[in-house]
């Protein structure tokens, strides 16, 4: 099996080669069911599925001509910095087999704005929601400015755009969600935004990337920030710093961010706190720990409107897409749903529940 070979390599050279070999479009087409409960709108983008692939795994837009085939409802490429770096020193990526995790501190290692915006430019006519995850470099001495650099590049060629203010591995960076920074990043932002609107004639979503660890007060600010400044939807949520005490994998004490299967309760309780403070009203993309129909569910029943993952494919391989949405379709019709949608934030009920649903 594919996963079992590429489990031999170091997991940077093993990504390296998937990249590579998805930018030759080397990737079975997984099987095109159509899912009609599944068919979805998330802040007017149409999607196919609402599964997509969180940034992160195709930093530099390199490997699209295979993803596409993967299944996935959406994909986000980057997070893409105005200037090319090289991220932190190697060994910066650990497999937690047992634990069904990835610890990473790359440091956003990607090859800046220019080849990213060049890449992209020769696909703009390929169909699929392409989004790109924007950020700053390391060494700026005003981030903020970074992301509007980005979203000036980019803004031609990707159908949305996730400002990452939550990765661990850039010092500072998460100081950004802090309740004034964050308003006045968001406020440049989105008025950027309306001028390559007006100019370009579309308007395309801005979402929000956070941190899984963050305090209450800051979850309350965030959701205050991003209804005050109408942002189009939050990602919830990026890798967290802490550590999970039931962990097993020997490399748990490598420093970075966590990912996958132990994250999921942490990320999936942050969706429906978010859903609550929001009241319904932005829409929320669950990330983290994703890895069968069952744990996508959950998202979605928590309040999630669309869903991506990474951590899952590593370990599940590219069947792993289909499989999600087939056992996802399932979960639906078994609880009584004529579509996805009714499900969001339904708690713990099914369509079929007289009481009101729960919220947290
Ligand atoms: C190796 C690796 C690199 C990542 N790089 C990024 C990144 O550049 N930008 C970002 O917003 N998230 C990044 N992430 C976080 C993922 O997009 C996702 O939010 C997180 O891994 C939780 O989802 P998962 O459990 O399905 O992996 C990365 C994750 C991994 C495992």
């Amino acid at each position: 099996m594919l996963t079992t070979w590429l489990h031999r390599f170091d997991p940077e050279r093993a990504h390296g080669l998937v990249v590579r070999g998805m930018g030759l479009g080397l990737a079975l087409r997984q099987a095109g069911d159509h899912w009609p409960k599944l068919t979805s709108t998330l802040a007017g983008l149409k999607l196919p599925n609402p599964l997509g692939l969180s940034a992160g795994f195709d930093k530099n837009a390199e490997a699209l001509p295979g993803l596409r085939k993967l299944g996935f409802g959406w994909i986000e490429i980057g997070t893409v910095t105005p200037k090319p770096q090289t991220g932190n020193p190697k060994p910066r990526i650990f497999r937690l087999a047992q634990d069904r995790a990835i610890i990473n501190r790359l440091g956003f290692n990607n090859k800046g704005l220019e080849a990213a915006t060049r890449r992209l430019a020769r696909q703009v006519h390929q169909c699929g929601v392409v989004g790109a995850n924007i950020g700053a470099n390391r060494d700026s001495p005003d981030p903020a400015s970074d992301y509007v650099t980005c979203l000036n590049g980019l803004y031609p060629y990707v159908q949305y755009f996730t400002i990452n203010v939550s990765s661990p591995n850039t010092p500072g960076l998460r100081d950004l969600q802090g309740k004034e920074r964050l308003s006045r990043l968001l406020e440049t932002l989105m008025t950027r935004r309306g001028d390559l609107a007006r100019s370009g004639g579309e308007t395309k979503p801005l979402f929000l990337k956070i941190a899984p660890d963050l305090t209450a007060e800051d979850e309350a600010d965030i959701a205050d920030v991003a209804l005050a400044q109408g942002l189009d939807g939050l990602i919830i949520a990026n890798t967290t710093v802490d550590r999970p005490s039931d962990l097993v994998s020997s490399s748990k004490v490598e420093s970075g961010g966590l990912s996958g299967r132990p994250i999921f309760a942490r990320s999936t309780a942050q969706i429906a706190r978010f859903y609550g403070l929001t009241g319904g009203r932005l829409p929320l993309v669950g990330v983290g720990g994703i890895d069968s129909g069952e744990s996508a569910y959950a998202k979605i029943k928590a309040g999630a409107s669309a869903l991506q993952l990474y951590t899952g494919l590593v370990y599940g391989g590219p069947s792993l897409i289909p499989t999600i949405l087939n056992e996802l379709n399932s979960c639906l019709e078994r609880d009584g749903y004529q579509h996805f949608i009714e499900a969001v934030g339904a708690g713990e009920k099914g369509a079929n529940a007289t009481e009101s649903p729960e919220l947290t």
